[in-house]
């Protein structure tokens, strides 16, 4: 019952997170928990999918904060299909909702729901992806999107041997054989991933210490739609033929899921027996992807604490429900094509080998039981 452990150590967190924020509650004006459900506010948290185990995390971190500060909380996912989560949204601002958090599947798609929670004065809070194209997104909550790029990147040359662990150049020139994967093209944090990365690859691109033996790097080229593993493994499996004379070295990937599909096709063709697995590089530290790295499989990932996340929305939504501003760190990076909206970015982390145990152990996020 490792599921279990992971949201008993999430939840004896975000009870203690909660408690402290309970500690300021009666200055700050957050509902009374005596109060009456329909009384209390109403916090609509619309949520992508299940069928990546981050944003399960995500939901239940929103929907646990928010609750300890005494509101009433709709929390829907919506299987990463957009009239779904379009569905959802119309029914929580006729419910009432006070106010709404999204993480959107389509970064274009909500312009015309989003107007209809402006009329009805519902704030917006686009919860770790961009909606772009709408005048109705009041605040950002994510972590650094770019420097994920830069970090999955620099993670790729670290593995290769490139880079050393400061991230000095170590003389070493191959040429190393990679291939770049970006992720789903309708979510706007995937370009800016892509971009992140390809600034620190473009020049040992250039310079041919990396080639990429497929050709492939440009982002429509290599994006996988909805960030789904078996796009990925259909577009791994078509790349292998090129593998059958000459080494993989490394695959910069953007998220977990498509680190494991991308490992597994590799395996088919030998990797991980006959030879090495090569370096790949990944997002989210999700459980499978954190056991993979413990086994020396995958080579690292950029985790991004839900936790935190969680935090940065719910004390968003707790300054506007109680009509003060939230705090944001970042007014100029996030235009959404209509207006910048301002952000709250939070700081990611690498995870290899080497620090798993001393990251995600010790800090709470898996027990060294789930890690094996
Ligand atoms: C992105 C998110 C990543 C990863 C990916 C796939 O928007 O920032 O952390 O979760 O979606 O779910």
């Amino acid at each position: 019952m490792t599921h279990g452990k992971r949201h008993r150590a999430r939840n004896a967190l975000t009870a203690s997170l909660a408690l402290l924020a309970m500690g300021s509650v009666a200055a700050c004006g957050a509902a009374d928990p005596a109060e009456e459900p329909g009384e209390r506010p109403l916090v609509g948290v619309a949520m992508p999918t299940t069928t990546s185990e981050r944003w399960i995390g995500d939901g239940e971190n929103v929907q646990d904060q928010l609750q300890a500060l005494g509101y009433d909380v709709a929390l829907e996912y919506a299987e990463n299909d957009v009239p779904t989560q379009v569905a959802q949204l119309e029914q929580m601002i006729a419910d009432g909702a006070d106010a709404l958090v999204i993480g959107s599947i389509d970064g274009v798609a909500l312009k015309g729901v989003l107007a209809e929670a402006a009329a009805a004065d519902i704030p917006v809070i686009a919860y770790d992806r961009l909606i772009r194209e709408s005048p109705d997104v009041d605040y950002y909550a994510t972590f650094d999107n770019a420097r994920v790029g830069v970090q999955q990147a620099t993670q790729l040359l670290q593995g290769l041997g490139v880079l050393d662990a400061a991230g000095e150049p170590t003389g070493q020139t191959g040429p190393f054989n990679v291939e770049l994967f970006a992720g789903s093209p309708d979510d706007n944090n995937a370009t800016v991933f892509y971009s992140g990365a390809m600034q620190v690859l473009q020049p040992y691109l250039d310079s041919g210490v990396l080639t990429v033996p497929s050709g492939e790097t440009d982002f429509a080229t290599i994006a996988i739609q909805a960030w789904d593993p078996k796009n990925a493994t259909t577009r791994m499996n078509a790349l292998l033929p090129l593998y059958a004379g000459q080494r993989l070295d490394g695959v910069l990937s953007p998220y977990d899921g498509i680190s494991l599909a991308i490992i597994e096709a590799t395996k088919t063709i030998g990797y991980g027996t006959a030879q090495p697995l090569p370096v790949v590089t990944g997002q989210d530290a999700e459980l499978a992807s954190a056991q993979s790295i413990a086994a020396g499989e995958q080579y690292g990932t950029v985790y991004k604490d839900t936790r935190q996340l969680a935090e940065v929305a719910v004390s968003m939504v707790r300054a506007l429900l109680d009509g003060a501003e939230p705090e944001t760190n970042d007014i100029t990076s996030y235009d959404n094509g209509v207006k910048v909206v301002p952000s709250y970015l939070l700081t990611p982390q690498v995870v290899t080998g080497q620090n798993y145990r001393q990251v995600l152990v010790a800090g709470g996020y898996y027990t060294a039981e789930e890690l094996g």
